[in-house]
């Protein structure tokens, strides 16, 4: 099979993950709840991995790398715990559903969003974001990438814009984390939300949110913690205070050894690759006749994804010959972000979408873009 579905998660991953996973299956203990030797190294695995997140992104303090489920726990966690009623929020049309649904549940509680537009090639005007602040404006809430085009938001110009207005800025990095330079401190985030298992190549099951110190965030869940145990709140520190219940210490002992493989490699190198192996797919199909591909190529700046349709083919149909005809795994249909689609028109036809991963090959990329000629010669 040719894999190229790495936006909806990367199937081939650094080898020493699995490793790592099946390692602390067998020998690790419940993390912060003991003080025996296997709970001790949950623990330090647990620990370790936070700070390599935290020298990963930026963050200044490895205790503000609090871990989730994934990023849409991330991202309830975030808004949930710093949005109420009255406050204005401002986002876009690039968002996914975990942001969105999130952000209009807010809104029939009290909150005002409003979201910056996008035109047909998926991209927004920061001027037109710039002229929707308001006093009462408490959050920017914004994807680094959409996960249908791949078009990249420069995320430092829309930390200073949201810092000079007094507002926080909450990053959905579900797209980028692992496979684009972030330093949460030199874009001014505030809150940077991540999956474990896309660009960071870690195990499913594994994501978290990065806090800057002094941001206070509301837990969204409350039970055990490990520690305050007779308090009827949950701790004020973090990462406890949003970390109740047992940790996945499985799956963030596979992230371990996955941000270990990004930090050796590294992350530049990667998005090297990653964006050349995109890029060749792209010249390759961009002048087919009958194929529309959506997004903004002109800046080099992009997650590696290519989306798009040929002729008015069904995307589910062309996703199920790719499959069954040429053996390659792409996604097909609406993607999770709802309003993407209605800015570039394909809200019944859905979209294909091509991701590439470090761990793809140029033989790959040239073989998806015959297919995608083939399909639409037909
Ligand atoms: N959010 C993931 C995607 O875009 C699953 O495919």
């Amino acid at each position: 099979m040719i894999y190229l579905d790495n936006a909806a998660t990367t199937l081939h991953k650094p080898p020493e993950v699995a490793e790592a996973v099946k390692n602390a299956i067998l020998t690790a203990g419940n993390p912060s709840r003991g003080a025996y030797g296997a709970a001790l190294s949950a623990s330090r695995t647990v620990y370790d991995t936070r700070a390599k997140l935290a020298e990963l992104f930026g963050c200044p303090r490895a205790d503000h790398v609090v871990f989730t489920a994934n990023a849409t726990q991330a991202l309830n966690t975030a808004l949930y715990g710093l949005i109420w009623s009255g406050d204005h929020v401002i986002s876009t049309d690039l968002e996914h559903n975990s942001v969105l649904r999130p952000l209009y549940d807010l809104e029939a509680r009290g909150a005002k969003v409003d979201f910056v537009p996008a035109d047909k090639r998926g991209c927004i005007r920061y001027e037109d974001m710039e002229a929707l602040f308001r006093p009462e404006t408490r959050a920017v809430v914004c994807t680094h990438a959409s996960n249908l085009t791949g078009n990249m938001l420069d995320i430092a110009r829309i930390g200073r814009m949201a810092h000079a207005h007094g507002a926080l800025f909450v990053v959905d990095a579900s797209q980028t984390a692992g496979a684009a330079k972030i330093n949460m401190q030199g874009m001014d985030i505030d809150v940077l939300c991540f999956t474990g298992h896309k660009g960071l190549m870690g195990p499913q099951g594994t994501g978290g949110l990065c806090v800057m110190p002094g941001v206070e965030i509301r837990p969204l869940l409350r039970g055990g913690t490990g520690v305050h145990s007779y308090d009827r709140e949950p701790p004020q520190e973090y990462p406890a205070r949003l970390e109740a219940g047992t940790l996945n210490s499985h799956g963030i002992a596979g992230l371990y050894a996955a941000v270990g493989f990004l930090l050796e490699t590294g992350v530049g190198n990667i998005a090297k690759r990653e964006h050349a192996l995109m890029q060749r797919f792209y010249e390759q199909v961009r002048g087919i006749e009958g194929v529309t591909v959506y997004g903004d190529f002109s800046s080099p700046a992009r997650a590696a994804i290519v989306s798009l349709n040929v002729r008015d083919y069904d995307s589910a149909e062309v996703a199920d010959i790719l499959a069954s005809e040429y053996g390659i795994a792409v996604r097909a249909g609406a993607h999770c972000a709802p309003r993407m689609h209605e800015a570039l028109g394909t809200v019944q036809q859905g979209a294909v979408r091509f991701s590439f991963s470090y761990f793809n090959t140029q033989a790959e990329a040239d073989a998806a873009a015959k297919a995608v000629r083939e399909i639409a010669e037909e």
